[in-house]
């Protein structure tokens, strides 16, 4: 019995017989030899097969083999510097588990609806499988990251009783005798944690009926919400830059070969380096307002094309703070500065992806914070354990929200966010 590995791990066994397990992803063949590309979900490597090293029956059998066949393969590895993986394997033996005829993705282009409908089956390409594997290390790199800085992972319910991020954008969903929403932002929750434990983070999914046909939008989506007792708009900005800073060299580092196979150029990445360009809401509208292309009016949430005019003008995220109170949610603290303004941040990706991070102080005087609810139009009931938090040991504190996929889809250079989760759910798509 030769030792069974996997293609990632094949460096450790040069000159070795080894086992590899996985699916035939392409093959060519050339009269007494076939090239199998095999993947076994860590990588994909060349395997090729003499005529005369293998039982007669069994060539005959490969040459049969349909895209997505299962099968183990045995076979010396060798080091190949034009080998893309720079391995390639001699193979000795094969066993074929199930020799697939019409698999349904080709390696021809497909139209991406077709593609999403067979969803299950398109993680298996190439830059799928590249995508998922960012994805994971972004989210190993962020759990380390606030880790280390002594952050407590406290995670928030997906069943709440109330809205977080406004009233047009929930997912009511029958409760018992009752009615209850799926979270929007597990932010709440964080600032109750935050009273009980100082630092802390929550990560999960959050749900939102946004009727948002865009390549920004999901309805459900994956938020990471750090928040921190004994805080500022300040604080919240240099944690927000010292993250993206963190989990993009920890990318670089670690991801080299996913980045190669989405053809992201790391020089987009490597200039990833403190300090952000900062500039406030009066500003970026000056710039807006200034600007051809824009159709921005003075006092209004910026539209996406706005976001990309601004995120353009860098290549770095840009931090976009104190924006006006009308346009931003119940919680966020008014600046003492202006009382028309509110201290938050949003970080507008480059290269045009637009926010990735929406943050802000939270407004911590009970008084203001009742008449924000009231001016929301807002069950003043459903809050009542919120304002406990102000009424026993009120202290000033902050935190973001960073939506996961569009961070990632930033990093990978995705173009739309639907790739940048297994399974993603849109005003269209449910299934699979
Ligand atoms: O700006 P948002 O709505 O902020 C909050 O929910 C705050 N409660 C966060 C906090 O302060 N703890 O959302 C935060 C981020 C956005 O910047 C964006 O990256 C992402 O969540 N996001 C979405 N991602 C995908 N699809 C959607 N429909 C999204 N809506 C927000
Ligand atoms: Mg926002």
């Amino acid at each position: 019995m030769s030792t069974v590995t996997t293609i990632k791990r094949l460096g450790e066994h040069v000159g070795q017989t080894v086992t590899l397990r996985g699916w035939l992803y392409n093959k060519s063949s050339k009269g007494k030899l076939h090239f199998l590309q095999v993947r076994d979900g860590s990588g994909i490597v060349q395997c090729v097969v003499f005529q005369k090293n293998v039982p007669a029956e069994v060539f005959e059998a490969v040459s049969h083999l349909g895209q997505e066949s299962s099968l183990s393969v045995t076979g010396e590895v060798k080091a190949d510097e034009r080998a893309p993986g720079g391995y390639e394997l001699g193979v000795s033996a094969i066993e074929i588990h199930q020799s697939v005829d019409g698999y349904p993705i080709t390696p021809k282009e497909h139209g991406v609806d077709f593609l999403l409908s067979q969803r299950h089956l398109w993680l298996r390409s190439k830059k799928q499988s590249a995508i998922m594997r960012v994805r994971d290390r972004v989210a190993y790199a962020l759990r380390t990251f606030f880790h280390e800085r002594d952050f407590v992972c406290m995670d928030s319910p997906m069943f709440t009783p109330n809205a977080c991020e406004g009233t047009s954008e929930l997912f009511e969903v029958p409760y018992f005798e009752r009615k209850a929403y799926l979270t929007q932002s597990g932010q709440l929750y964080a600032e109750a944690s935050a009273m009980a434990l100082g630092k802390v983070y929550t990560f999960g999914p959050t749900f939102r009926a946004e009727k948002s046909k865009t390549r920004r939008h999901l309805t459900e989506f994956w938020m990471l919400e750090p928040e921190m007792a004994f805080a500022t708009l300040d604080d919240v900005c240099q944690l927000a830059e010292d993250m993206i800073c963190y989990v993009v060299r920890d990318v670089l580092s670690n991801c080299r070969r996913e980045l190669e196979d989405l053809e992201r150029d790391p020089a987009k990445l490597e200039c990833i380096v403190p300090p952000f360009p900062r500039l406030t809401y009066a500003e970026a509208s000056e710039i807006l307002l200034a600007h051809p292309d824009s159709e921005f009016v003075a006092g209004d949430d910026f539209g996406a094309p706005d976001e990309t005019i601004l995120s353009e003008m860098h290549d770095r995220p840009v931090m976009v703070t104190h924006y006006p109170k009308d346009v931003k949610a119940f919680y966020m603290k008014r600046d003492p500065a202006d009382d028309s303004k509110v201290l938050c941040v949003d970080v507008l990706g480059p290269e045009g992806v637009g926010e990735i991070i929406g943050g802000s102080q939270r407004e911590e005087d009970i008084e203001v914070l009742e008449g924000r609810i009231r001016h929301h139009g807002l069950p003043m009931e459903a809050f009542e354990w919120y304002l406990d938090l102000r009424r026993y040991g009120s202290v000033p504190h902050a935190g973001f929200g960073l939506g996961l996929e569009r961070f990632v889809g930033w990093i990978a250079g995705v173009e739309h966010i639907r790739e940048c989760i297994p399974f993603p759910r849109t005003i269209q798509r449910l299934e699979p």
